[in-house]
């Protein structure tokens, strides 16, 4: 795996694609189809979406140098900022020198919600869904998740919240817990808390008003952790300070997790997973508190040196969606070598971590111009009309 990582930036695209085929990651199937451009097959963005009228290309590439629980990985990611990749590929041969990169998953199920607007007798309604839970849980398990539960998940639990509302009265919603497995789980999840709308209503007497997932997924947290032991001591308290100040403070918290999730967006978007979902999920685990706070924490310390930990739901699917119908998410995952959702959500959490690793000790040292500006100015060059072998001449 040293051998691909070796130089890898500076290979020409066709030397890329030789040494992915190499180490297995691209069959030549996939390395013709990449070579001539990647999907344009109109048919199919008219089988996606309403009213197509094209794609909007952005890059495909592959981060390297990560090893991740162990495990060397190469990152594909789909993105159009320029300094990301770099930064990335940078800050994981940092870590893969220098220290360890971990991962993990706190929790298996997703959340769907169940309003009743208004419950006339919230203490009756909660009893009597408490009674039937098991009931409508197999309802559920039997006539909807039935393909989960083959596979080993399927509906798990029931609760009941209430909600006080301005006029005084009572909100009641109920929360289903789905594991749904491999899937990003969307679309089983809001099939499920339908079909419960009427054997809930008809067991309580009340009225749903709507049923729809959250996102705000606080059952199934995915965790990252950095630890560079050996890290000079002055980096790491700056960095340690640097991650203060966007627990502290919310201005710099919006800033600090838009780099963070620099490394998790861009391969939600190569695998043709939903990243409006992830980012709304990842904003509202950030407020949990009321503040919204960084999604990341680095503490510097003698005995440890510097230990940073990522921690946010990061809901995504490896079946389902897209992931499979969109060439490029095939390669994509095939690229990435995964076999499971919580497999690509624990790479995700790794490379938001070291990207924002990598963003801290800019930041903390030379300055974001330094790196960022000096990749950004060659498009510049380029959008300023420069030809390709001009740009290095203007950048001087
Ligand atoms: C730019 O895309 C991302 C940064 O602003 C992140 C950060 O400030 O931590 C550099």
């Amino acid at each position: 795996m040293k051998i691909l990582f070796e130089g890898f930036s500076k290979l020409y695209m066709r030397k890329r694609y030789q040494r992915l085929q190499e180490a297995g990651f691209l069959m030549p199937a996939d390395i013709s189809y990449l070579s001539s451009g990647g999907l344009q097959d109109l048919e199919l963005a008219d089988h996606f979406i309403e009213n197509a009228i094209g794609y909007m290309q952005i890059p495909l590439g592959v981060a390297s140098n990560f090893r991740i629980d162990g495990v060397d990985r190469i990152i594909p990611m789909a993105v159009e900022e320029t300094s990301i990749i770099a930064a990335a590929s940078k800050t994981a041969r940092w870590v893969r020198e220098e220290g360890t990169l971990t991962t993990g998953i706190e929790g298996k199920c997703i959340i769907g919600q169940i309003q009743l607007a208004v419950v006339s007798n919230f203490e009756k309604f909660s009893k009597v869904i408490s009674q039937e839970k098991m009931g409508l849980i197999e309802l559920a398990n039997r006539d909807v998740a039935h393909g989960l539960v083959a596979r080993g998940g399927g509906v798990q639990d029931l609760t009941i919240r209430s909600v006080a509302r301005p006029d005084g009265k009572t909100m009641g919603i109920i929360h289903v817990y789905l594991d749904p497995v491999d899937a990003m789980g969307a679309n089983i999840m809001n099939q499920v808390c339908e079909y419960l709308r009427g054997p809930i209503q008809k067991i309580s007497g009340e009225t749903v008003n709507m049923c729809i997932l959250s996102n705000l997924v606080d059952s199934r947290v995915t965790w990252a952790e950095v630890r560079l032991p050996r890290i000079d001591s002055d980096l790491g308290n700056r960095i340690a300070e640097a991650s203060l100040f966007a627990e502290l403070d919310p201005y710099r918290a919006a800033t600090n997790n838009k780099g963070v999730l620099n490394g998790v967006d861009p391969i939600l978007v190569a695998t043709g997973n939903d990243w409006r979902a992830v980012e709304a999920g990842v904003h509202a685990y950030a407020a949990r508190s009321g503040q919204y706070r960084s999604i990341t924490r680095w503490t510097y310390t003698k005995e440890l040196g510097l230990v940073g930990r990522f921690e946010a739901p990061l809901i995504a699917g490896t079946v389902g969606g897209v992931t499979k119908l969109h060439p490029t998410a095939k390669v994509s995952l095939q690229i990435l070598g995964i076999e499971s959702a919580s497999e690509l959500s624990r790479i995700m959490a790794a490379v938001g971590l070291v990207q924002n690793l990598g963003a801290l000790k800019a930041l903390t040292t030379v300055g974001i111009i330094e790196g960022h500006m000096r990749l950004h100015i060659r498009n510049l060059t380029l959008g300023a009309g420069a030809l390709e072998k001009e740009s290095p001449i203007l950048q001087r």
